[in-house]
């Protein structure tokens, strides 16, 4: 079966290698000439654990290819798959449609058979519904199904994730879209995927909910590590008890400085902006968003604490380990490490950051911290270390070497990788999130 991609960034790069992995022709189109330069020489535009690899082979295979000709790509595909970035709109938070709905436009213009057009980006409830008056307006005269399908691709995992889904959400309004998006997906109906078939606007709401409850279910864990410290309770155990009810469950409970990443943040505002579009309120998002808002500068006052309080931090030193909002990806976007930088700046610390790939990203956006080659760098003369991203790199530092490098033993752990009472043997002044 042949499939085009539409949009060659995170979503439709991972998706098109997967697709071309399980045997498929697929074809991944982008407007952007450098990209798809690079695609051809084997460089990759993103950071992800095993990509590289997968589009080197299925491109030595000849079933993975990468143009910017939208026309010639699309032709013969039976389905066409629209992965563009649906970023936050300037101003309203509203999900911003229009590379959408001008993909839309050109496939329509472009068709050359009749195909399945899938959105795969994340959009809201309609957007299929407007997909498809887009291309009925082109004139197109050949049979065209619209149907979602939202991706679970956690940054990192991507793959696995693809290959191995939870399971398989499409929402399509016909025979003809059910059947193509059938064959597209059997190669993990043999896996025993499941796949939901629903309506395309149940499909495009999953998408949200799914991104809002796991952003509920960290928030929720924060504010009880908060409260942990307060009364004295260890945040890992209360997540463990809680988890080990089936109903509840024992993932996203880690508790930490606050999501960021280019979903969560985005989707659960834009879900927000339909809530209040359909004057139907989702007051457990809103607060969610609140909550993890001001959580990740509140996670500057914990390490200024640390320092002393305010008085004590001024032209005091912080060395920042992890810098992009999760491992295993360069990815910045909404990362907590940026708010943490700037409340350091705001009360006059100086900070030094270091991060295993998010170094060349993160520059730009926290123009004022030192960027440094290793974290032993980064400690170098520190008042303090906050860990604020849990890479493996971090997970067993030379704490002898920490403690001779640094101004002061002092360790802030956002992310819980150390235990307290090996922390204190070591000779640190340890502070974690939820620990008593
Ligand atoms: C997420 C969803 O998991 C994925 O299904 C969706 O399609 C895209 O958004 P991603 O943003 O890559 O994926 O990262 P994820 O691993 O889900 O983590 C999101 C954020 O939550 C990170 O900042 C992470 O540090 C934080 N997090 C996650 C916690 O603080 N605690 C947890 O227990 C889990």
């Amino acid at each position: 079966m042949k499939i085009a991609m539409v949009g060659s960034g995170y979503v439709g790069l991972v998706s098109g290698a997967c697709f071309a992995d399980f045997g498929h022709e697929v074809v991944c189109i982008d407007k952007d000439q450098s990209k798809i330069d690079r695609l051809h020489e084997g460089v990759m535009p993103i950071y992800e654990p095993g990509l590289d690899a997968l589009v080197e082979s299925n491109v030595a295979a000849g079933r993975l290819s990468f143009t910017t000709d939208l026309a010639e790509g699309i032709a013969g595909a039976q389905a066409i798959f629209i992965a563009v970035g649906t970023p936050s709109r300037r101003g309203d938070g509203h999900a911003d449609l229009s590379f959408v709905h001008a993909v839309a436009r050109e496939v329509g213009e472009n068709l050359a058979n009749d195909a399945v057009v899938v959105t795969k980006s994340t959009v809201p409830v309609g957007t299929g519904d407007e997909v498809e008056r887009i291309i009925a307006e082109t004139g197109c005269k050949h049979r065209v199904s619209v149907v979602s399908n939202p991706e679970f691709l956690r940054e990192g995992a991507a793959i696995g994730d693809f290959k191995r889904p939870d399971r398989i959400v499409i929402g399509a309004e016909d025979d003809f879209g059910r059947e193509v998006m059938r064959e597209v997906y059997r190669p993990l109906f043999l896996n025993e995927s499941p796949i939901l078939f629903v309506s395309r606007r149940s499909a495009e709401l999953i998408k949200y909910a799914a991104n809002a409850f796991l952003a509920t279910k960290i928030t929720f864990i924060n504010e009880m590590a908060d409260l942990c410290e307060k009364v004295g309770a260890n945040v890992q155990d209360v997540s463990r008890g809680i988890g080990m009810d089936n109903r509840i469950g024992p993932k996203f409970l880690h508790a930490g400085p606050g999501y960021g990443g280019s979903c969560f943040p985005k989707d659960t505002l834009a879900l927000l902006k339909t809530a209040e579009d359909y004057d139907s309120p989702v007051r457990i998002v809103e607060a969610v968003v609140k909550t993890n808002d001001s959580r990740k500068r509140a996670m500057g006052r914990k390490v200024i604490d640390a320092l002393g309080g305010m008085e004590a931090a001024r032209g005091k030193k912080v060395a920042l380990l992890g810098l992009t909002f999760k491992p295993n990806t360069d990815d910045m976007r909404d990362s907590p490490a940026i708010a943490i930088a700037q409340a350091l700046g705001d009360a006059g610390v100086k900070v030094a950051g270091y991060d295993p790939e998010g170094m060349e990203q993160a520059a730009p956006l926290m123009p004022d911290v030192q960027m440094c080659k290793s974290p032993y760098e980064a400690i170098e003369g520190a008042d303090a270390i906050a860990i604020v991203t849990e890479w493996d790199a971090f997970r067993a530092l030379d704490l002898e070497r920490v403690k001779a490098l640094a101004n002061a033993p002092v360790m802030v752990d956002l992310r819980n990788i150390y235990k307290p009472d090996h922390m204190q043997s070591a000779g640190f002044t340890y502070v974690s999130v939820g620990r008593g």
